[in-house]
């Protein structure tokens, strides 16, 4: 296989679980491109997708986490057109060459399927249409796989010679509820407290990019003890799914900052996830439920669905393929720091400000975790 846009190698890592071994990875990143380095020694790493000539002949399988930083909703919405977003268009550029993979595989964040009113997934799909590619994709959980994170991705899966429906929907284990917020940890954005809080019942909120300047952005945890605090990288690391220190030999790369090491391992797609697609691929069996009479129409694109030839179809399967046994949040915070006063004090200005609406007793363990850390209420008024 070769990974394109490869960032940590979270899909490498997981389809290799499965036998898939990596031929070639590309990645402009130094920091991400040390950390594949030390972990992929033998394979070859190319900085720039546009300046890739060709992939190796008799490569089965692409894997591409083009950039989301147009996509997301995080990020500037200028589309699929954005100089960034356009470089899925040089994915298509190398799979045209030659014979083509046997499978294209692209993961990406949800906000893809609403961004232009729909405008990027119909440039993905219909570029695929052209060049005869069946395609089918699904928004999965990452929480899934066992994982305490609500992580949700898109995963698209295309193939000229192959069916991509039975790898991706044949199994379907439905909507899942995780933990009790009385008595388990629970995820949030202490960053945020005005527009949304990212609550989370014994898992923590997507892990995100942060900003490009290497400023670390960590959700924090509220303890059935009314502690609060946030994970360490190393906990990140785990949390999607990579060994502890995965991302430590970033910092070999010159000006990268410890911070940066957030960044990588938000943009990583959970190991966990890739892993579950190289078991689907090596055995897709299971039923499929598909109903030609769901083809889709007008601009809205489900969680789920596939197409060909310029009709497309929705899927009802849910957003949890498996019900993997789940791992405690708890046992995720090894590396985890109590959230300073400083901190506390200011999420509780931005809730004083905003009109969101707090789970009952949140704010009341907030207030006495600030008391515990020498903060006094008048820094949060
Ligand atoms: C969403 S991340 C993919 C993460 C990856 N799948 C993982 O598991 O870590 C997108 C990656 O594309 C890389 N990228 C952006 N432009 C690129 C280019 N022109 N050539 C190669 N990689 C590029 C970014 O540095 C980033 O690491």
């Amino acid at each position: 296989m070769v990974g394109l846009f490869a960032g940590i190698g979270g899909l490498e890592l997981g389809l290799g679980v499965h036998g898939w071994s990596t031929e070639l990875l590309c990645e402009i990143d130094s920091g991400a491109r040390a950390v594949l380095s030390a972990h992929f020694p033998d394979v070859e790493v190319h900085q720039d997708v546009t300046r890739l000539r060709a992939l190796p002949t008799g490569t089965e399988l692409v894997a591409a986490g083009f950039p989301c930083q147009d996509l997301s909703q995080a990020g500037r919405t200028a589309g699929i057109t954005g100089t960034r977003s356009g470089l899925v268009d040089e994915v298509f550029r190398l799979v045209r060459r030659r014979r083509g993979p046997r499978w294209l595989l692209i993961e990406n964040v949800p906000f893809m399927l609403q961004l232009g009113r729909g405008q990027a997934m119909r440039h993905i799909t219909s570029a695929l249409e052209g060049l005869g590619y069946m395609w089918a994709y699904r928004v999965v959980d990452a929480r899934a796989f066992g994982l305490p994170q609500r992580r949700l991705r898109v995963l698209m899966l295309a193939s000229r010679t192959e069916d991509p429906r039975p790898v991706l929907f044949g199994a379907d284990a439905g909507p899942h509820d995780i933990g009790d917020p009385r008595i388990d940890p629970c995820g949030f954005y202490w960053t945020e407290g005005v527009r949304g809080l990212g609550w989370a019942v014994n898992a923590v909120p997507t892990l995100k990019g942060g900003s490009g300047l290497g400023i670390a952005s960590p959700p924090a945890v509220r303890l059935p003890s009314g502690e609060i605090v946030t994970p360490g990288i190393v906990d990140a690391e785990r949390l999607q799914g990579f060994s502890r220190d995965w991302t430590a030999p970033a910092l070999a790369a010159p000006g990268v900052r410890p911070g940066h090491r957030w960044k990588l391992v938000g943009n990583a797609v959970s190991v966990r996830m890739a892993t579950w697609v190289g078991g689907r691929l090596a055995d897709p069996s299971g039923d499929v439920v598909l109903e030609e009479q769901d083809a889709l129409s007008g601009q809205r694109w489900p969680t789920a669905a596939w197409g060909r030839a310029g009709t497309a179809y929705r899927v009802p399967v849910s957003t949890w393929p498996i019900h993997a046994p789940y791992e405690d949040l708890r046992w995720f915070l090894e590396d985890a720091q109590l959230l300073s006063a400083r901190a506390t004090a200011g999420f509780l200005r931005r809730a004083g400000r905003g009109t969101l609406r707090f789970p009952p007793g949140f704010l009341a363990d907030v207030q006495n975790h600030l008391l515990r850390m020498g903060g006094s209420p008048r820094e949060a008024a």
